[in-house]
């Protein structure tokens, strides 16, 4: 199996804000692509490539719908519930969804012979660094449920591989941003709450004042320190993982990431130069469960899959988002 040939993907979560760019993606390497997604925070409007089946991870019937009649050659995971506070308050909704809904996943590849899986892990499952680029051999200490999640599922691989012989690949994903660059899709979360987004949408309806979470973290300005990562980079790195499994049994796990650390307030000052306006922001008390700095060590990525990310500017990764934010389809 390699991407030289025509191949069938299954992209769970295609509908969201990832999955939607690497199901496009996959079509346009030309492809076969099926969209599994319950539509609960994904967007109809984003499903422009490939089939698509409506159905929901925790139900196993649906996902039998999925896979009755097809065969793929890989299975990529990008359906999660993602914010790390609301994981704080509703552990069971992340553990069901994340973790069982997974489980099933993988029980219907079994049933089905399909042994190639591309899985959306996080950064989130290091905690709080003890070293200032993280690699991969980074302790692993999950500092919330979100986290913890993730993990959960990374061990559950290892042990499939050594079980079953199941093949994967888990991503640590850093801070995923920006759209694709034609600005037709893009991030678009209810409610919003991650940075960029964030950002724009306050510089775009003025009466929206953006709110900094936290100002005395242990970082230059005391304000979280993350490692921005273009959207169309972190997809490009899931078609190499399907050549790279084709060649490498077992399960293996990488960082994607720049490797460059922005501090919020870079942040709001990249944007303003993109925008061509100040941005008007007041701090707020720490969100819970966030680590003060993420940076990524993404070497074994580049050297391994050789991967190479093409946007390894903010301010270019910025403007692909305010190009679908002053006008988004959704
Ligand atoms: N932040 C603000 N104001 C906002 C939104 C975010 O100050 O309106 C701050 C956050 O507190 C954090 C930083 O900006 O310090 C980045 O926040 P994001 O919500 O954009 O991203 P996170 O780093 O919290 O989370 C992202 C993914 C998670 C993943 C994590 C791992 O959304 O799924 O990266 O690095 F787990």
């Amino acid at each position: 199996m390699s991407t030289n040939e025509k191949l069938s993907l299954l992209v769970c979560g295609g509908a969201g804000y990832i999955g939607s760019h690497m199901a496009r993606m996959i079509a346009e390497a030309g492809h076969q692509v099926t969209v599994f997604d319950n539509l609960s925070t994904g967007h109809s409007e984003a499903l422009k490539w490939g089939r698509f089946i409506k159905g929901d991870l925790r139900n196993p019937e649906d996902i039998e719908r999925a896979f009755d009649g097809s065969s793929y050659d890989a299975v990529f995971h990008f359906s999660a519930l993602i914010v790390v506070s609301e994981s704080v308050e509703k552990p069971f909704d992340y553990y069901d969804n994340n973790v069982t809904g997974t489980m099933n996943l993988l029980q219907a590849m079994r049933r089905h012979s399909v042994n190639s899986f591309v899985f959306s892990s996080t950064a989130a499952v290091y905690g709080d660094p003890v070293m200032d680029m993280i690699s991969e051999e980074h302790p692993l200490a999950p500092l919330n449920p979100y986290g913890r999640s993730k993990l959960f599922i990374e061990q559950i691989l290892q042990d499939y591989a050594t079980a079953y012989g199941l093949n994967s690949v888990r991503f640590r994903y850093f801070n995923a941003a920006g759209a694709h660059p034609d600005g037709t899709i893009g991030e678009a979360h209810n409610p919003e709450t991650h940075l960029i987004p964030n950002i724009l949408l306050s510089s775009i309806d003025q009466g929206r004042r953006l709110k900094i979470f936290g100002q005395d973290y242990p970082t230059p300005d005391g304000t979280c320190v993350r490692d921005y990562i273009h959207i169309q980079d972190l997809c490009s790195a899931h078609l190499a993982a399907v050549d790279y499994m084709s060649r490498n049994n077992g399960t293996h796990c990488f960082n994607l990431g720049n490797g460059q650390g922005f501090s919020i307030l870079e942040v709001i000052d990249a944007a303003s130069e993109v925008i061509g306006r100040k941005i008007q922001y007041d701090f707020e008390p720490a969100r819970a469960g966030d680590s003060p700095r993420l940076v990524a060590d993404s070497s074994r990525a580049l050297k391994e899959l050789g991967w190479k990310p093409a946007y390894a500017d903010l301010r270019e990764i910025i403007e692909t988002a305010y190009r679908w934010h002053k006008s988004p389809a959704y």
